[in-house]
């Protein structure tokens, strides 16, 4: 989806045994020096994707603004780097909006959403002054309007929550199912038929501030298809709404979901193609996706504001890998490493596809392999049936675009501590989140026994 850097952040060196590289950096010497399982960002990548977001919505003319949703990577260097550089974010929970303010997003330019906000959740936000919430069903409204009521009342003046309604347009996304959100029989937002009403609803409670429409169909969307038809609907809707209702809105949050590259996203003559070949699959690139719908949304004529989390952030990262053992049996060979779900589920979760390369490329015969985790689940892989050059115990691999929903969605299953987070600027790193420490993770104030490292190192 992002457009391609001139250089790109992680390539193999030109080097006769080439090294795996973010920006200036061997990745090597960092699996070396702070262990693994590791995630490497790349700053300069993390900045490219948002301009090239905002700066095609700027070449626009068309007055907006891209709100980073904190869901993907939560990371409180990542939120400074997107802050300073002019992002919106977009909320789901309470933490979520406390690292948002402590890093520096203008309460302004941030949105709340979620099916299932708590009453907590909405008197921070609205003692924050965010942007909007963007509000799911009726009764939420009806809270929401409450909890501004009784903040008026204790502040001596009227306090009034501005909120943007989630409309679901019924159009299938054509992601994975558990990442499809348009369609009725997910738990989003409000059907078309219904959203007058919430609207009108809504602008009979006086301490909410009706100022927008909210639209997010899916995830990880590989074709305009869905997204022209979400624009056109939602665009017919919000012109009948102030033709028929006289509710005039400021602006329209068409969501997120652009989809990414996963296949081919570092290529080397050593390394085997994937079945899609040299080009990799279809996606449409952001130009592409803005000519689409930009167009659409413009006949609004409201503010657009668009929360891209994945496009951001996923091909920013590389998590690294240690190489425990291979075996194999009469149909299969197994390569294991000391990563898998606990640190990226996607795989697991919804048969995600990630390329996995070495960190040190060597000519010679390839192989099929699963490469899986040390968890004790047959879905802990990283993945299946891969053609790749030969792997022994000690080698390094490293898993590419993992930036969104990698740390995100690691969990501490087995009693595993979470990994250490590192950044590259350059020739320069940083580690940005130390790995966690067993103790603190089994709930023990002291290891009962001398503890070797925690993480691999060859
Ligand atoms: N806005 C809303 C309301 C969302 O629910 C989401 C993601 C986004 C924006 C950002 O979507 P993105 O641009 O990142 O596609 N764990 C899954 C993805 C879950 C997405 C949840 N909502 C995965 O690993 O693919």
């Amino acid at each position: 989806m992002t457009d391609v850097l001139d250089q790109q952040a992680f390539r193999y060196s030109s080097a006769a045994e080439p090294d795996l590289l973010c920006e200036e950096v061997p990745l090597s010497e960092l699996a070396q020096e702070f262990g693994t399982p590791l995630y490497v960002y790349s700053k300069r990548q993390i900045i490219e994707n948002f301009h090239s977001f905002d700066a095609t919505l700027k070449s626009s003319g068309k007055e907006h603004y891209v709100s980073y949703a904190v869901k993907a990577n939560s990371n409180i260097e990542l939120l400074r780097i997107l802050a300073e550089e002019g992002s919106g974010a977009d909320v789901v929970s309470a933490g979520e909006l406390l690292a948002a303010l402590a890093a520096g997003f203008a309460p302004e330019k941030i949105t709340f959403d979620g099916t299932g906000k708590t009453d907590e959740e909405i008197e921070l936000a609205l003692r924050a002054n965010i942007h909007a919430f963007n509000v799911e069903s009726f009764e939420e409204l009806a809270v929401i309007n409450s909890i501004a009521e009784r903040l008026g009342q204790a502040a001596g003046h009227a306090v009034r929550a501005k909120v943007s309604i989630r409309v679901n347009p019924d159009v299938d996304a054509k992601s994975h199912p558990y990442i499809s959100t348009g369609m009725k029989e997910n738990k989003f937002g409000i059907e078309m038929e219904n959203a007058r009403e919430a609207f009108m609803y809504a602008s009979r409670h006086p301490a909410l501030e009706v100022v927008g429409i909210h639209v997010h169909i899916g995830s990880q969307i590989t074709s305009l298809d869905p997204f022209i038809k979400a624009a056109r609907s939602t665009v017919k809707f919000v012109n009948s709404l102030r033709v028929k209702s006289g509710i005039v809105l400021e602006h329209l949050n068409f969501g997120g979901g652009q989809g990414i590259h996963y296949r081919n996203v570092v290529r080397h003559p050593l390394l085997p193609k994937d079945e899609f070949g040299e080009e990799g699959e279809y996606v449409p690139s952001l130009s592409e996706f803005v000519g689409a719908v930009l167009p659409i949304l413009d006949q609004t004529g409201l503010k657009i504001i668009f929360e891209p989390g994945r496009a951001i952030v996923a091909n920013a990262c590389a998590l690294l890998a240690s190489v425990l053992y291979t075996k194999e049996n009469s149909v299969k060979k197994f390569v294991i490493t000391d990563t898998g779900m606990t640190e990226l589920i996607r795989p697991c979760l919804y048969e995600a596809y990630h390329q996995v390369a070495p960190l040190k490329l060597l000519s010679g015969a390839t192989q099929k392999v699963d490469i899986v985790g040390p968890i004790c689940e047959t879905s802990d892989f990283l993945a299946q049936s891969r053609e790749m050059p030969s792997l022994k115990r000690g080698d390094a691999i490293a898993v590419l675009c993992a930036g969104a929903y990698g740390y995100a969605l690691a969990s501490n299953y087995n009693l595993r501590p979470r990994a250490a987070e590192v950044l590259v600027d350059g020739t320069d790193y940083r580690l940005i989140r130390e790995r966690e420490r067993i103790e603190e993770v089994a709930g023990i104030s002291k290891a009962p026994v001398t503890l070797p490292n925690s993480s691999s190192r060859f």
